[in-house]
Order: structure tokens, then sequence, then C-alpha cells
């Protein structure tokens, strides 16, 4: 613990302590194996975060928490591997794995740093995972070396505007006021928790991602569907109807 780098070290406190309150939305992300993406829920069919060609292809989620997008992969026929910097929430998706009758490694270790030879997979993703919490200047060439050439990344993770836009408070709504400069904008510290974020700029994802071998093939940014509602209290579905509060990249490893 005492030689993982300061942000790792902080994030992983935070996730083990806030494991319990991520069991519930395991168990409805494993019970359902209809993906759908997000805090609102989008449905994979507006998303297609998932390749049609996912059988059979060796895969993995950087930052799996409770690993249901891992369990969605695998009942697709993908060979899985998940990653994730908290025992505790690995503990959830062990349980998980015995109760639904999967089984694929689980390890626990950092994205930034992954014990698989270069290119192991074909596929990676992370839902507000290793693309949140740890240092993209690390994970995003981590998960090149990790690709085979031609493999794809696909993550999901707030949108920039949100990023400007969120409170500080934990229990207020963006309005549509910006509240912190874009310029400059990596790593982010929020009050109320000891947690480190990491949020980029639109021009610094295409730079990172193409310094680090990926061509960028779409950028998504969600809409949330009819009906949709929210535990989070960040944002409002009326405000993510307006401006995108996330967003997903899809990017390519140059072959
Ligand atoms: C919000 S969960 C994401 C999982 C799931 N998709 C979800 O939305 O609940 C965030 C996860 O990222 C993990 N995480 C944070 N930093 C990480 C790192 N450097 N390497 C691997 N996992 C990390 C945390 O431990 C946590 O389980």
């Amino acid at each position: 613990m005492s030689d993982l780098p300061e942000h790792v070290r902080r994030n992983r406190e935070h996730w083990d302590e806030l494991a319990r309150n991520f069991v519930a939305a395991g168990e409805r992300g494993w019970r359902n194996n209809t993906p759908n993406w997000g805090i609102f829920g989008v449905p994979e069919s507006d998303v297609r975060m998932i390749p049609d060609d996912i059988a059979g292809k060796d895969a993995i989620e950087l930052g799996c928490g409770t690993a249901y997008v891992s369990s969605w992969l695998a009942r697709r026929g993908a060979h899985m591997v998940a990653i994730d910097n908290s025992e505790q929430q690995l503990a959830t998706a062990r349980r998980l794995q015995q109760e639904h009758g999967l089984d694929f490694p689980l390890i626990h270790g950092n994205a930034e740093q992954v014990n698989y030879p270069d290119g192991s997979f074909d596929f990676a993703i992370s839902e507000y995972g290793a693309c949140l919490w740890a240092d993209p200047s690390l994970w995003v060439p981590e998960a090149a070396r990790l690709l085979r050439s031609g493999g794809r990344l696909v993550f999901l993770t707030n949108s920039v505007l949100m990023t400007l836009c969120a409170p500080e408070e934990d229990d207020r709504a963006a309005t549509d006021r910006l509240l912190r400069p874009q310029f400059g904008l990596y790593r982010v510290e929020w009050p109320t928790d000891d947690s480190v974020e990491f949020h980029l700029p639109h021009g610094g994802w295409i730079r990172l991602l193409r310094n680090s071998g990926f061509e960028v093939e779409d950028l998504i940014e969600l809409y949330p569907p009819a009906n949709a509602k929210t535990e989070y209290k960040f944002v409002t579905p009326e405000w993510a109807r307006k401006w995108p509060c996330e967003e997903v990249w899809k990017v390519r490893k140059r072959g």
C-alpha cells in the first residue's frame, strides 16, 4: 500500500469505504443482462459500447468495481479479465460471480500498471472506472500497451461541461454556471471527500490518445432516456437533456 502512488492509495481507501453503497447497484447490474450505461441507464442501442463481434475476444475491464460490465461481456462470449483497485469492490464481484455461475479473473491492482504482457487483449472498457480515477498520462498508454494492433478501447466518464459546472457541495445539482476554468483541468479533488479524480478537456484527451497510439473513432455525448432518474444529486435529467453530462470515447489502436 505504501508504495502505491498517492492518488491510487487515496482512491483505494475511498472505494474500500464506499463499496458497501455499491452492492445493490452491482447486484442489479449482474441480474439485468441488458446493458445500459452511466447514471441515467442509457440503453446500449444508443451507445453501442459493446462491439458486435465480442464473442471469442480477449477483453479487460479497467476499474471494474462490482464487475457487472464484465458479466455482460462474458455472457456475450468475451474472455474477460477485470481489474480493480478496491478489494472491497472485488469482494462483491467475487460473490456475484459465484451466485451467477460466471468465472473470470478478478485482479486486485492499479490499472496504470497491469501485470499482463503487451498485446494481451482485443478490447478494453471502462465505465466510470480507471478512466475517471486513474492518471490518464499512465492508464491510457498502459491500455495501448495491453491491446493488440487494431484493438479497441471504449470508456465512459463525466463530460467536460459537467466537470466545469458541478458544485462542490454533494447535495447540489449543476446549474448553467461555469464554476471552474477549463484551462489547466486535469487532477480534480472535491472538498467533500479524500478521493482524486482526473478530467481532461477534449483537446487533452485527443492529444493523449493519439500520442499513445490510438485513433479516435467516436465521441458520443449521452442523452438520458425518457423517464430517466438518477440517485446522484450532482445533475438532473433536465440539465442532462440540455448539456451532456456523460461522454463515451471509442478509440482504436493503430496497427
Ligand atoms: C464507479 S466504480 C466503476 C465500476 C462500475 N462501472 C460502476 O459504475 O459502479 C469505480 C471503480 O474504479 C476503481 N478504481 C479507481 N482507481 C483505480 C485504478 N487506478 N485502477 C483500477 N481501478 C480503479 C475503484 O476501485 C472503483 O471500484
